[in-house]
């Protein structure tokens, strides 16, 4: 079983320093209450990011998205960007990392003084803790590729709860995510309300076919930084490129089709349901995997 999040194993991960609420502690020493906002309820919000040559790559995007869900749910983070890269920093530094390493940088509302919903109870905090590990995307799921499931389980309206918050409540991924596993794929294919393709439990999607790009609307799944910039890339770069409504038919028979996030940039979709995709040649995806590098290394200085 593979997922878009395996890594080469790391030794060099069992000896981490994490930063908790400004301090840097060994990984057995770092934790929070059982108070704590995130753990009772899910309620804080984080960003996975990457480190290139000791830059965050697209850091602006990463906080545009963070202080906004933040923002939207009355979360103050009590710093502003600059103070969130000094921890960041503080932590990279820490544990002697500038490449190959992912960080999770989680803000949650802190500790509680009862265990119970209402967020005036949240006292104490935020919390803030980031956990950097040195990490190697897997290179055998970029030749052999991922296998997808469609799940019963949908992307949720954003009235419910908007699939743009990239929330600690992941709990109807982690649902689509069991669906998969259950059917035997590494992860769930997600649709939207209408039965529309949208987003996988855990990354955005993409098809291409005709030569032409095609990923979800947009209105049911994270706002993926990766996302925009393939968006971006391709546009830039003559590959047309649509956001729009499609079925699994489409899929199904889609010429190539990958997965994008922030942990494995781009990552080859090998059968939806069991149907192969393609002949296995991927030349668009193999593109905007030279377009997505050179952009890394432009966004922060990296030679890659
Ligand atoms: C559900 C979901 N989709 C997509 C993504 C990818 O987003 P990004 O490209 O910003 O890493 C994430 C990452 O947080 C996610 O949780």
């Amino acid at each position: 079983m593979g997922t878009t999040h395996d890594a080469e194993d790391d030794i060099r991960n069992e000896d981490i320093l994490i930063y908790v609420n400004g301090a840097l502690k060994p990984r057995a020493e770092a934790v929070v209450s059982v108070y704590d906002s995130g753990f009772l309820l899910g309620d804080g919000m984080w960003e996975g990011m990457r480190l290139y040559g000791g830059k965050w790559a697209f850091f602006d995007a990463h906080m545009d998205r963070f202080f906004d869900s933040c923002h939207a749910v009355s979360l103050d983070p009590g710093m502003d960007r600059a103070g969130i890269l000094e921890a960041l920093t503080m932590t990279a530094e820490a544990n002697g990392m500038t490449d190959n390493a992912h960080c999770r940088l989680m803000l949650t509302r802190g500790v509680k003084a009862k265990p119970f919903q209402h967020p005036s109870l949240s006292r104490s905090g935020p919390t803030l803790v980031i956990i950097m590990e040195h990490s190697t995307p897997s290179t055998d799921l970029q030749q052999k590729g991922i296998r997808l499931a469609a799940v019963p389980q949908v992307r949720g309206l954003p009235h419910a709860q908007d699939a743009k918050f990239n929330s600690h409540s992941k709990l109807n991924c982690v649902i689509a995510c069991l669906q998969a596993e259950a059917a035997g794929a590494d992860e769930a294919l997600m649709l939207d309300p209408l039965g529309f393709v949208n987003t996988t439990n855990a990354c955005n999607f993409f098809i291409v076919r005709k030569g032409q790009l095609w990923t979800s609307t947009g209105d049911y799944c994270m706002n993926g930084v990766t996302r925009a910039k393939i968006i971006e890339l391709a546009r830039k770069n003559g590959i047309p490129v649509f956001e729009k409504n499609y079925s699994l038919y489409e899929a199904y028979s889609a010429d190539e089709a990958f997965l994008t996030g922030t942990f494995g940039a781009q990552t080859p979709v090998a059968s939806i349901d069991g149907k192969p995709i393609g002949d296995g040649n991927r030349p668009i995806m193999q593109r905007l995997q030279q377009l997505y590098k050179a952009a890394i290394a432009k966004d922060t200085g990296a030679s890659l």
